[in-house]
This record gives C-alpha cells, sequence and structure tokens, in this order.
C-alpha cells in the first residue's frame, strides 16, 4: 500500500474582508473543506484558476497561515496541534518555493548569508563539508555556478533566481514540497529547463511534490495525480489520464477547453 506522507483533513481558511466600526466584520473562505492525501514520491499537481485559495492552502501545509478548521499530519504526526518549538524540527522536511524567488531573499545579503541562514538556524548537517562546500554542491547539483555564492539577489536572471530558491528549499533535505507556480513568470524555454530540474531533484531525493500551477499543459506532463480546485473546494481529482480523459467534472471540462482553445 502507498505510505501516505502528508494527509489534509477537512482544511478552512477564512480572511477577514470588511471592517468598520459602521459595519459587522466580514469574512471570505477562501479554502473550504480541503481534504487530501500526498503519497510517498509522488508529484501531485494542483490547479484551479486565480484565486481560487491555491497559494492560501500552500501557505497553511507549511505553517505560514493558520487555518481556521481542519487538520494537516505530516508523517502521521498532527503539526497543527504542535507547539511552534516541536514544529521547529520537522519546519525543514516541509519546503514552500513560491513565484517571486526575488521577493523571497533579502537583497542586501550574498547568496551565501542568504542560503546558510535555514542551514544554522535548524541545524543541518553538511555532510563533513564545510557550510560553503556544502552550498557549493547544491548549487552545482541545480546547474549554478558555486562563485554565485558571492553575489547578490539582483545580479540574476528570473530563471537562476528560481533555480537559487529551488537550491535553497534542497539544502534543508525536505521530504515534502511545495512548489507554487515556480515557472509561470518564466519564459516557455527556461520553464522547461526549471521543470526538469526540479523532477530530476525529487527523483534523486526521493522526496514528495505538490506542484500548483494555472497550467493544465504542465500539470498534466509531470503529475502523477491532479487534484482540480475551484472557489476554495477540490472539484475533482484523479489520474493525467482520469483528469484529461474520462472525467465528468462540468469544471474540468471547462478548464480543458480553455487549454485546447487557447488562442497561441
Ligand atoms: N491575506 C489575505 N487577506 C485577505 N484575503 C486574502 C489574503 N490572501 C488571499 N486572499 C484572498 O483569498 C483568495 C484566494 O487567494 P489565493 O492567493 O490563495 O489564490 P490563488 O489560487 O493562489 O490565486 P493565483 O493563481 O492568482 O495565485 C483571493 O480571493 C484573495 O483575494
Ligand atoms: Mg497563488
Amino acid at each position: 500500500m502507498k505510505e501516505s506522507v502528508l494527509s489534509i483533513k477537512n482544511l478552512r481558511k477564512e480572511y477577514i474582508c470588511g471592517r468598520s466600526w459602521l459595519q459587522e466584520t466580514e469574512t471570505f473562505a477562501a479554502v473550504r473543506d480541503v481534504s487530501f492525501e500526498l503519497y510517498q514520491g509522488e508529484t501531485l499537481g494542483l490547479v484551479g484558476e486565480s484565486g481560487c485559495g491555491k497559494s492560501t492552502l500552500a501557505k497553511m501545509i507549511v505553517k505560514l497561515v493558520k487555518p481556521n478548521a481542519g487538520e494537516i499530519y505530516f508523517e502521521g504526526q498532527n503539526i497543527l496541534d504542535m507547539k511552534e518549538k516541536k514544529f521547529r524540527c520537522l519546519r525543514p522536511y516541509i519546503q514552500l518555493i513560491g513565484q517571486n524567488p526575488f521577493g523571497s531573499m533579502d537583497p542586501r545579503k550574498k547568496l551565501i548569508d542568504t542560503l546558510s541562514e535555514g542551514i544554522r538556524c535548524h541545524h543541518i548537517s553538511t555532510n563533513g563539508k564545510s557550510l560553503r562546500g556544502y552550498l557549493e554542491e547544491i548549487l552545482r547539483s541545480c546547474e549554478l555556478q558555486p562563485e554565485f555564492l558571492d553575489r547578490y539577489p539582483c545580479e540574476f536572471s528570473g530563471g537562476q533566481l528560481q533555480r537559487l530558491a529551488i537550491a535553497r528549499a534542497l539544502a534543508l533535505r525536505p521530504r515534502v514540497l511545495v512548489a507554487d507556480e515556480i515557472v509561470s513568470a518564466l519564459d516557455v524555454s527556461v520553464q522547461g529547463q526549471i521543470l526538469e530540474l526540479l523532477m530530476k531533484q525529487k527523483t534523486e531525493r526521493n522526496m514528495s511534490l505538490i506542484f500548483i500551477t494555472h497550467d493544465l499543459s504542465v500539470v498534466r506532463k509531470i503529475s502523477d495525480r491532479i487534484l482540480v480546485m475551484k472557489d476554495g473546494k477540490i472539484l475533482d481529482e484523479g489520474s493525467p489520464e482520469y483528469i484529461f480523459e474520462k472525467s465528468e467534472c462540468l469544471y474540468t471540462r471547462k478548464l480543458k477547453e480553455a487549454m485546447i482553445t487557447f488562442p497561441y
């Protein structure tokens, strides 16, 4: 039987969207009753239109956003119930890579300092190497030059920055990677290279991956299983073959039609 790494149960997130002394507080549910499993070594694609709650879900999984209800189990442990001090030991194992790598790096710090932070903070072993030696090895595995460690974020292209963001996550030896629209801002040829790198690293390091996108063609290529999200809910779920050829879900069909009739 497949082993579940991450188990999401009835997750809900409400944001406050209107508050004044005249009005009662209004809330908006960005994620509503979402449940799914992520299995060991699996690539789980999550697709849905802009604003359907994908990033909110991603942030809840890595505990950057607190859900209003629901449970998240990582390797059998309820991480939402866990005190922050205890969760700190697990934090490196669940890593989020976002769409804006430049925004996630301190522009005043050299790459070596940015990449070292997590390793020092979480006491990650550097396999008997110096910290610099360990980071140089990670950079090489992401097809980046080791000398990049002495540069600042503003000195890189978008594609290089996204590779650096992947390298930073890999340095912490995660077991689960949540990749939120990581190639959406890149041109098609760079997209392909980054996806190839991500999938190679995922296989070599035996990680499980949640790949979030609004691009159905990408998700079809790389996923073992796909979740279709709309208005904060999972409407459809299945293998790429099921989603693209057999699903009778009206919304999935609409997404597929939008992909096929895309004007260019
Ligand atoms: N901090 C916040 N406060 C209030 N509302 C928010 C907040 N973050 C997100 N939202 C709202 O929640 C909804 C879901 O946002 P989210 O960023 O999760 O969508 P998404 O599916 O990732 O969209 P995209 O594909 O454009 O990245 C949106 O309507 C958004 O306006
Ligand atoms: Mg998003």
